[in-house]
């Protein structure tokens, strides 16, 4: 492995799912700390190692190596259901995450058991209009989170204040649900029992997470943060309305773990050599045809959270460069490279035009977006399986053309490019300055 700096963000640069676990494991292996700093447990994030495979929804994808500590900032919204599951699930397969090793921020809010009731009733409601959310409760947990109606986990651990404030928002809550949402109402007793059970279980990994950061930090230690969907789901850069609650950027890795941006040394992007999104939304590049199928076969393009299939396209630019102006990304990574072989030529789309006039990045409504037309250009193809090579120089000259193309287009160079799910399957094209 190439020698990683101090302080790492990792992001999305696509519609989230471009394979940003495996990278982070890679780094996490020279990592102090591995943070998670928006987002919740619609994450997927995949790890393989030696076989095995490991989906990880919240708990950082520094999770399987022993020295690594794990850091669920407070940006993030977190299910203490699912956060335990997770625990009991690593610790089954050998990877106890003991309070030293699992850090919870004080400031984190929790999702709650309406949260993901209201989230599912609502797209019920919507019908064809739908979002397409995981169902998690994102949504709505952040709504209380800005209303300044929400519970964090510093909440969680303390029993009285804790019982008193959720049973009142469960009458809130199910009053909503059944005269608004004409759903059913939810038996809050067991429910609360159970939060609390969880708390007690959970206050020892809860702590000062930005603290704990800011001194790592300043003491050159290294940190991997961890971001979870992508550009084009940011709440304020993405495809609005069809993107997540959060942002989904480096100014989110800052203010989600609580650390100074300044502190934040290097950018990694992560894009897939082709494009794909779950859920609803504009998506100019999208293959409804065999292309499409084919992709989603090679790729195995299928949520790691919901078991959705996956909407899959050619490699947009556009969408990329939007991704990499916003962050400032110093390096792509590129997952995937490996299910295009075979594909000749290969369309890439440098850019948009409507009514025979080029289209200037990506105009902001939904609707608009839906009616660009890709401009494409065609890379020559290749007929090698990648997923055996290791090493730059092993690489077929088409696919090696066709990263040339993705930095020439996105004006970024390619650090690693990864050529299947396992640990081992990537290439390290440079090192980090
Ligand atoms: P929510 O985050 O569950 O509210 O879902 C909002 C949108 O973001 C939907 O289109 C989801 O499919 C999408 N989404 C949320 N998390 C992920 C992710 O980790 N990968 C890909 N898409 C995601």
């Amino acid at each position: 492995m190439s020698t990683a700096p101090d302080s790492v963000v990792v992001i999305g640069l696509q519609w989230g799912d471009e394979g940003k676990g495996k990278i982070v494991d890679l780094l996490g292996a020279d990592a102090d700390f591995v943070v998670r700093f928006q987002g919740g447990n619609n994450a997927g994030h995949t790890l393989v190692v030696e076989g095995h495979e490991t989906v990880l929804h919240l708990i950082p994808s520094g999770a399987l190596h022993a020295n690594t500590v794990c850091v669920i900032g407070g940006g993030v919204v977190v299910d203490p259901l699912v956060l335990m599951e997770e625990m009991r699930a690593l610790a089954a397969r050998g990877y106890e995450l003991a309070p030293e090793r699992l850090r919870v921020s004080r400031e984190a809010h929790v999702i709650l058991p309406y949260h993901k009731a209201i989230d599912q009733a609502r797209e019920r409601l919507r019908g064809k209009g739908k979002i397409g959310t995981t169902g998690r409760g994102i949504g709505p947990a952040h709504e209380d989170k800005v209303a300044r109606t929400g519970l964090r986990m510093v909440d969680l651990c303390d029993e009285s204040a804790f019982r008193s404030r959720l049973e009142q928002s469960f009458r809130e809550k199910n009053a909503y649900l059944k005269d608004v949402l004409d759903d059913r109402v939810l038996d809050h007793g067991a429910l609360v029992d159970e939060l609390l059970e969880c708390g007690k279980v959970l206050a020892p990994y809860v702590t000062d997470t930005s603290s704990l950061l800011h001194e790592a930090l300043v003491a050159g230690k290294r940190v991997v943060f961890e971001g979870a969907q992508g550009a084009m789901l940011d709440v304020d850069h993405g495809t609005y309305p069809y993107v997540t609650s959060s942002n989904t950027g480096v100014g989110a890795a800052a203010v989600g773990a609580g650390v100074a941006p300044r502190l934040l040394n290097t950018v990694i992007g992560i894009s897939k050599a082709y494009t794909t999104r779950v859920g609803s939304g504009p998506f100019p590049t999208e293959l409804n045809d065999s292309w499409g199928e084919r992709l989603r076969r090679d790729g195995g393009e299928f949520g790691a959270t919901t078991g959705r299939p996956r909407r899959c396209g050619w490699f947009d630019a556009a969408v990329v460069r939007k991704g990499v102006r916003l962050n400032g990304v110093d390096y792509l990574a590129l997952t995937k490279l490996d299910v295009l072989t075979g594909i000749d030529p290969i369309p890439v789309c440098t850019g948009y035009r409507r009514d025979g006039a080029s289209v200037d990045g990506l105009p902001a409504s939904a609707s608009e977006l839906e009616t660009v037309e890709p401009v494409f250009e065609h890379c020559p193809g290749w007929r090698e399986d990648l997923s055996t090579m290791r090493t730059a120089g092993e690489l077929p000259a088409a696919a090696r053309a066709y990263i040339d193309k993705v930095e020439s287009v996105t004006g970024v160079p390619v650090a690693i490019v990864s050529v299947g799910p396992g640990r081992d399957q990537t290439i390290f094209l440079r090192s980090f300055d």
